[in-house]
């Protein structure tokens, strides 16, 4: 197997600028799709027609799952040039290289837990603490950086990261606390379920997760010269039958009654395109950029999001929320300033 140093090094100034902006064209299109992911998810999940059922959004993760696999094998075969060179990839990597899809589980398992934690976590904490909580990522993230990958940071770069941490929390806390007051008894059984210490311990773990398994797999994904859609095929595989067994564990019954594509129209299709591209997205950032990076574009995104809803959901920005856009902006400015070589 190649690594990248028995690679040429063109050490060329044209591959540098090419590496920029290929790091900030795929950092903006991050931000871009997560800002309309989060819009369009939210319309397609209000927006019904009369009598017309909810989508099961188990089957829209598990869809965007099988998208992410042909899209991946397509750049696979565009990648290798030639129908033969494409078969050998493939059968050197997913055969003869077997052992790396089982490194993969490791990330992939990880995802799964992730994504499954925080339907624990919203459902035993309170909508904005489980918010606030899950910004933790964008420090264990950072922690893991420097302890799975090696990475420097310099303390002016932890106070960005510290303070990209406050700005998202500003962003995200409600104009006013009001304190919920059940409405029906169904709603105080509700409320008197939730048990805040689970909720916590699910949480931590998820910020946990998301840095460990994102750091994990930019360190397969930089490691060696292993093409991007091979290791994000080798990740999708263990990925897709987690999602699968999700989804028959979680709406089997509701699967079998009334089918997969039950609630599912055009804005539902256009809600699994943009995961799946969310997906892809997320592996290019990691390739050209790195997680911590990753963290100030789902940021942004975080404001635009918000703002766009400004106009389309009636939603009014308070004060804290103006000041956390501020801190967030300003923080990625801090962060990506070039710094002195001491
Ligand atoms: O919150 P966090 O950034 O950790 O979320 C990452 C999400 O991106 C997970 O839901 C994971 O399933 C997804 N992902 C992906 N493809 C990758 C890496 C992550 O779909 N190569």
């Amino acid at each position: 197997m190649k690594t990248a140093l028995d690679l040429p090094q063109p050490n060329t100034t044209k591959t540098k600028s090419d590496e920029k902006f290929r790091k900030y064209l795929s950092l903006c299109t991050l931000v871009v799709q997560n800002s309309s992911l989060v819009l369009l998810l939210r319309y397609s999940r209000i927006m019904q027609q009369p009598g017309q059922p909810l989508y099961i959004a188990s089957t829209a993760v598990f869809f965007a799952e099988i998208i992410k696999f042909f899209v991946c094998f397509y750049f696979l075969y565009r990648e290798s040039g030639k129908w033969s060179i494409f078969m050998s990839t493939v059968n050197e990597e997913f055969v003869e290289n077997f052992s790396d899809i089982y490194k993969m589980v490791i990330p992939s398992g990880l995802y799964a837990i992730q994504n499954n934690l925080l339907f624990v976590a919203l459902s035993n904490l309170e909508a904005t603490t489980f918010q606030i909580t899950y910004q933790m990522k964008i420090l264990t993230t950072a922690l893991f950086s420097v302890v799975l990958l090696g990475k420097r940071l310099s303390r002016g770069k932890w106070v960005s990261l510290i303070l990209l941490m406050i700005g998202v929390i500003l962003v995200q806390l409600p104009a006013s606390t009001k304190v919920a007051t059940p409405a029906t008894d169904e709603d105080t059984n509700l409320m008197t379920a939730q048990t805040p210490l689970i909720g916590l311990i699910a949480v931590i773990t998820a910020c946990l997760s998301s840095g460990f398994a994102g750091c994990y797999f930019e360190k397969m994904l930089k490691r060696n010269a292993t093409s991007m859609w091979v290791r994000n095929i080798q990740l999708g595989i263990p990925g897709t039958l987690f999602s699968l067994i999700a989804m028959l564990f979680n709406d089997g019954m509701a699967i079998s009654t009334d089918g997969f594509f039950q609630g599912y129209d055009f804005l539902t299709w256009i809600v699994v395109l943009n995961q799946a591209l969310g997906g892809l997205l997320v592996a290019v950032v990691v390739k050209y950029a790195d997680n911590i990076l990753k963290g100030f574009a789902t940021s942004l995104s975080i404001i635009i999001s918000s703002v766009v809803s400004f106009y389309l959901f009636n939603f009014y920005p308070s004060p804290q929320f103006a000041l956390g856009a501020l801190i967030v902006i300003t923080s990625t400015f801090l962060y990506g300033r070039p710094e002195r070589v001491q």
